[in-house]
């Protein structure tokens, strides 16, 4: 990352043909820049030596034709750490969520139940009723992630009326990002699935980070997704693979997900070479999930002494706010200071709420610069 940042800046030096010795003088100043610390979302990893070394070796063919041995090996290492029939690889944990919903809302005038602060339900364009008719049913979200407990979860589900949708799955987010990281309640999934199962409704999770969900629950994986009809779990988040997503259920339910991804134009050929840095991001990033959630609770601590509202974080997101007559300025104007430092997080769309995501290129001295980075901010009132 250094290093890039390093070259692209040296490229651009060097075009305006500087005089040599302050070309010279600037290459010195560049070398000895700290590399950014980027803090914005898990979503910003570069592949590491090992995913690129795995994408170059691959082992490729058409995936329509289910040729891609690669692939297949992928979704059947999913199978396996969730504990489900059929799997499939899709580019995006939105297209994910999408084919899931759609696939579980098959029939004209089916409706989802999902909360209002689910990425499904605000940073998803409503992609279920855009592209297939399906029907949103929003719900409030507790602080912890949770929609109502079981019996009124329950109690949401239509009667067979010629008036109401037909309610078909219970979409649940875990971990939950615009509730902090929450990880839901130990047995919340089982309970709700239990309660709407014998009215024919099944369960969907939207785990883009269920890795971090399970391992703050100190549960299996399999633990995790056994009592959904369906997940989709991200690769291209805490996990730091470049891309993709897996939705795995019923071997009849993934059949019919295939299907909405070719007619969704998400369907690759030869994406083996993505499906490779999955598996390498299975085996050298999953294992060291807690370090992330460790350096949030770090990051927490600082910022609290520093005199944020901080939310403690559950897992590896982080919000928190500040009170801008206390510190004299704005959360935008301090993004901005920090971001021109080399320290980038974010302000939420929308709110005045910042955002900090911990992820496997965040070390120990990263989350200790950007602490003194935001300080040194701070004490100078961003001058
Ligand atoms: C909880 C959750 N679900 C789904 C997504 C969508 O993933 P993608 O950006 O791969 O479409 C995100 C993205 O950040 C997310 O945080």
């Amino acid at each position: 990352m250094a290093a890039r940042r390093f070259s692209l800046l040296l490229s651009a030096a060097t075009a305006l043909v500087a005089p040599r010795q302050t070309a010279t003088r600037t290459i010195a100043r560049l070398a000895a820049a700290e590399p950014v610390v980027d803090l914005r979302s898990d979503t910003v990893t570069q592949p590491t030596a090992a995913m690129r070394a795995a994408m170059g070796a691959a082992v490729c063919g058409d995936d329509v034709f289910g040729d891609d041995p690669t692939v297949a090996k992928l979704e059947a290492r999913v199978c396996d750490l969730l504990g489900k029939e059929a799997a499939v690889f899709v580019p995006t944990g939105t297209m994910g969520n999408l084919v899931s919903i759609l696939a579980h809302c098959w029939e004209r005038g089916s409706e989802y139940v999902v909360g209002d602060c689910a990425h499904v339900h605000i940073f998803e364009q409503g992609g279920a009723s855009q592209f297939g008719g399906a029907h949103a049913r929003a719900v409030p979200t507790a602080a912890d992630g949770t929609i109502g407990d079981a019996a009124a979860v329950r109690a949401l589900v239509r009667v067979d009326d010629q008036h109401f949708p037909a309610t078909k799955v219970v979409a649940l987010e875990d971990t939950h990002n615009l509730r902090g990281g929450a990880a839901l309640p130990a047995g919340y999934g089982a309970a709700v699935a239990a309660a709407v199962r014998d009215l024919g409704v099944c369960t969907h999770l939207d785990g883009a980070r269920v890795w971090h969900a399970a391992a703050r629950r100190n549960e299996a994986l399999a633990e995790t997704a056994a009592p959904y009809d369906s997940l989709s779990v991200c690769l291209s988040k805490a996990l730091g693979a470049p891309a993709g997503s897996v939705v795995a259920g019923s071997g009849d339910f993934v059949a019919r997900c295939r299907r909405l991804r070719k007619g969704l134009g998400g369907t690759m050929r030869q994406t083996g070479v993505l499906a490779a840095a999955g598996l390498v991001a299975l085996d050298e990033v999953l294992p060291k999930l807690e370090e992330d959630a460790a350096r949030a609770t770090a990051l927490a601590a600082g910022l609290g002494a520093l005199g944020f509202d901080v939310e403690a974080p559950q897992t590896n997101l982080l919000y928190f706010g500040l009170d801008e007559a206390r510190f004299g300025f704005s959360a935008r104007a301090l993004v901005d200071h920090c971001a021109d430092r080399g320290v980038r997080f974010l302000v939420v769309p929308g709110s005045t709420r910042m955002r900090m995501v911990c992820h496997h290129q965040i070390t120990a001295d990263g989350a200790e610069r950007a602490l003194a980075v935001i300080k040194a901010a701070c004490d100078s009132g961003l001058r």
